[in-house]
């Protein structure tokens, strides 16, 4: 009969609350070494061992590496953005390893404000992808062909109709930096492919294959996010104290990944993360572990896949990597039409991180249970249930903007 149930758990995407929760969670005020945290001390003693653990079983080791790397302004536009912006196009290129792709960065930065925060997030499909401009660097690495439309994307490659075919609404650059941020952002694919295979080309196959199981393309990506940080610190434009990572689903679990590793990261927004990202990992709803790294095998670390059938002995859950966000701002989104991704596994992965931003003396939600749909709640940790698909959209963008208005400026 465990077996059995144990089965159903990992393989199946369950939608039934009253079967959501059959095993425990740790609990947040519980040190790795097992002692009661009731002190601020305590917890931030307590924070590497944590992390590690998360390294150890869920996202691998990030290489530490002091990696010569160089940025290269490839062209500005001072009037972008019917005026309201300066463009720039900057590359992140490694010098110790010239085989691999420079991070190419595309940036807006509000003219008029002095030292404007900044939104750091990756993109899927190319910085073409996000706004028809011919001045826009086409990408031509490897691409997930998404939309199944030849005309777009070829043997895996971007074609000249794809700019501006993600749409605007996923990256509204000028409702970004008329609220007066800055924003930038990067293909992914060009810190490491998204297939089975894209190691290859990244730093994770760069360094040599005994990395590979080591870390995965989660683990990139987060590396990446931080790179395009070293490269914000640089740029006398923006306020790099202020800089906000944000990521839609798997991206948003790269984004949460890089928040709590790279703690320059001065607030977090994840958007639909679900599984391997904000969602509780022991929550049986929606999508599982075991169902992620079969389909994503490349995400995580190796090590992550003997929980596939064996959540429960998971020694972490995803609550205690909120935590590591703390004292940070965060918000976390969910949508009505994506239950895949454990909308409720969202909200009570913040709710259980709440003792640690206690500690800190920070305002937490006063509900305790998910609002309804378009009820934005919260304040320094904020939360909504959007109606709507699986998408980060206009809606999600005028909440954000809100929040990082009230906490970061
Ligand atoms: C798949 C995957 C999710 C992921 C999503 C996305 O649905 O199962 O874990 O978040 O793709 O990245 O859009």
């Amino acid at each position: 009969l465990v077996l059995i149930s144990n089965l159903c758990f990992s393989q199946i995407a369950n939608y039934d609350e009253s079967k959501a929760s059959p095993y425990p969670f740790p609990d947040v005020l519980t040190g790795v070494d097992g002692k009661k945290i009731i002190t601020i001390k305590q917890w931030e003693a307590n924070r590497w061992a944590l992390l590690n653990l998360f390294a150890e079983n869920v996202y691998g080791t990030t290489p530490k590496l002091a990696l010569k790397q160089h940025f290269v302004i490839n062209k500005t536009q001072i009037d972008a953005l019917n005026g309201k912006a300066i463009q720039k196009q900057v590359s992140v290129f490694f010098d110790d390893y010239p085989q691999l792709s420079p991070i190419n960065i595309l940036l807006y930065v509000p003219k008029g404000v002095e030292n404007p925060p900044i939104f750091i997030g990756l993109n899927f499909e190319g910085n073409h992808s996000l706004i028809a401009d011919t001045a826009i660097y086409m990408t031509k690495n490897w691409m997930i062909d998404f939309r199944k439309d030849s005309t777009i994307i070829k043997n895996n490659r971007a074609l000249e109709a794809s700019r501006g075919a993600a749409g605007i609404e996923t990256w509204p650059f000028e409702k970004i930096v008329s609220a007066g941020f800055a924003v930038a952002t990067a293909y992914c694919g060009d810190i490491e492919p998204d297939y089975s295979e894209g190691w290859k080309t990244s730093l994770r196959g760069v360094i040599g294959n005994r990395e590979v199981n080591t870390w995965g393309a989660m683990g990139a990506w987060a590396w990446g996010l931080s790179r395009i940080l070293d490269y914000v610190e640089t740029d006398k434009d923006i306020d790099s104290k202020k800089a906000i990572v944000v990521g839609h689903s798997r991206l948003g679990k790269a984004a949460f990944w890089a928040a709590a590793q790279d703690t320059r990261f001065a607030a977090y927004i994840s958007n639909e993360s679900g599984e391997g990202g904000v969602a509780l990992s022991k929550r049986w709803y929606g999508e599982t572990v075991e169902i992620i790294n079969k389909n994503f095998p490349h995400w995580f670390s190796e090590k992550f896949k003997f929980y596939n059938n064996n959540v429960a002995s998971l020694p972490i859950d995803q609550h205690q990597l909120v935590a590591l966000i703390a004292p940070r701002p965060i918000y976390v989104s969910s949508a009505e039409g994506d239950q895949w991704s454990d909308p409720t596994g969202e909200f009570l992965s913040i709710k259980k991180a709440e003792p640690i931003y206690q500690l800190y003396h920070r305002k937490t939600l006063a509900e305790s249970a998910r609002p309804p749909v378009n009820q934005p709640i919260g304040s320094y940790i904020r939360y909504h249930y959007r109606s709507g698909k699986h998408y980060m959209n206009l809606y999600d963008w005028e909440q954000y903007l809100k929040f990082a208005a009230e906490v970061i400026r």
